[in-house]
C-alpha cells in the first residue's frame, strides 16, 4: 500500500513561525514533526510515500534527501552516531513529491495524489499530527481494511470544547473499537454534533474518493473538504485509535506535545521534570 502525506497547508494558526518554514518541519523534541509521520508509515510496512507540498516547503524535500556535505563533515569529525542517524533519514523509504498549486483544502491536496495512486486503496497521514502507539496508527487501520476491504478512518473521543475543530462521525457500533459510518460532518457546533467521535488525521481511502472530491463544492472555510467527499462513499468504517495523539497545528498543542514527547526521553526527563516543577511553584 502507498501512503500520502498532505503537507501543503499554509499553517495560518502558527504564524509568524510558519511564514518562511513549513509547519510540518517544526521540531518536536529532536525531530521535525513530519519525520514522526514518515516513520509511522514505514513501521507499518509502507515504503512508497507521496508528500503533498507547496510553495515554501523545500526544506521538507531537503530533510529526506542526502546531505553530502554534512555526512562528509560528520565522518571527518568522527561523529558516527549522528552520521548513522542522518544517513538513515534519507534511506527510510521511497519518497515522492507533488505540489498543490493553490491551498484549497485537504480534499484538494489529496486529489493531487490521484496519478501516483493509480486506482488502489491508499493510506493518508496528516503531516501535522503525530500518533504514538504500540501498533502504529495507520497499521491499526490497515488491519481493519484487510478485513472489510473498505475505507477506514481513525477516530477518537473528543472533549466537548474541541468538537468544533474536528470532522465528526455518526455511526453504528460494530464492536468496542469499530463503527460503521452513516454520516460525517466537518467542524459542527457542539449542539449539532452527531457524536463525540472525531476524525484524527489517519485514513485508508478507497480510490473512488478521487471522483467524489471532484464532485464536492467548497465547504467550511471555502475549502474542498475531505469530509464532504467521504460522505459520498457507499461504505466506510471508523476505527478508534489505540494510542496517544499529538496535534501540532497550533502553538499551545505544539508546546504540550513537545513537553510530553520530551518527557519520554530518559536523557532529559529528570532535568525537564525538575525545571517544570520549579517554574510552576
Ligand atoms: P490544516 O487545516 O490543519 O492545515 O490541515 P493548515 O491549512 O496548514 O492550517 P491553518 O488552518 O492554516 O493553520 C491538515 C493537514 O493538511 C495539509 C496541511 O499541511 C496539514 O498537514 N493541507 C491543508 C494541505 O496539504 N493542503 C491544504 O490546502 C490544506
Amino acid at each position: 500500500m502507498k501512503a500520502v502525506i498532505p503537507a501543503a497547508g499554509l499553517g495560518t494558526r502558527f504564524l509568524p513561525a510558519t511564514k518562511a518554514q513549513p509547519k510540518e518541519m517544526l521540531p518536536v523534541f529532536n525531530k521535525p514533526t513530519i519525520q514522526y509521520v514518515v516513520e509511522e508509515a514505514v513501521s507499518s510496512g509502507i515504503d512508497d510515500i507521496l508528500i503533498i507540498t507547496g510553495k515554501g516547503k523545500r526544506s521538507i524535500e531537503d530533510h529526506f534527501d542526502r546531505s553530502f556535505e554534512l555526512e562528509y563533515s560528520l565522518q571527518n569529525s568522527g561523529k558516527t552516531d549522528y552520521l548513522k542517524e542522518i544517513e538513515s533519514i534519507s534511506e527510510m523509504a521511497d519518497i515522492y513529491y507533488v505540489r498543490q498549486k493553490k491551498q484549497r483544502g485537504l480534499g484538494d491536496a489529496i486529489s493531487c495524489a490521484q496519478k501516483h495512486i493509480d486506482g488502489e486503496p491508499f493510506a493518508v497521514l496528516l503531516g501535522d499530527t503525530i500518533a504514538q502507539s504500540e501498533i502504529p496508527c495507520i497499521k491499526q487501520l490497515m488491519n481493519v481494511h484487510e478485513k472489510y476491504k473498505s475505507t477506514v478512518i481513525a477516530i477518537e473521543e473528543v472533549p466537548d470544547e474541541r468538537i468544533e475543530r474536528y470532522g465528526i462521525i455518526k455511526g453504528n457500533k460494530i464492536n468496542d473499537n469499530l463503527y460503521k459510518i452513516d454520516d460525517l460532518v466537518e467542524k459542527p457546533k457542539l449542539e449539532d454534533s452527531p457524536s463525540n467521535l472525531g476524525i484524527i488525521g489517519r485514513y485508508i481511502l478507497a480510490p473512488e474518493i478521487f471522483d467524489y472530491i471532484n464532485e464536492v463544492s467548497p465547504g467550511v472555510g471555502g475549502e474542498i473538504q475531505l469530509t464532504d467527499a467521504l460522505r459520498l462513499l457507499n461504505e466506510s468504517y471508523g476505527c478508534i485509535f489505540k494510542g496517544k495523539l499529538y496535534d501540532i497545528g497550533n502553538t499551545v498543542d505544539w508546546l504540550k506535545s513537545s513537553i510530553e514527547i520530551a518527557l519520554e526521553h530518559e536523557e532529559v526527563r529528570e532535568e525537564l521534570k525538575d525545571y517544570l516543577l520549579k517554574i510552576l511553584q
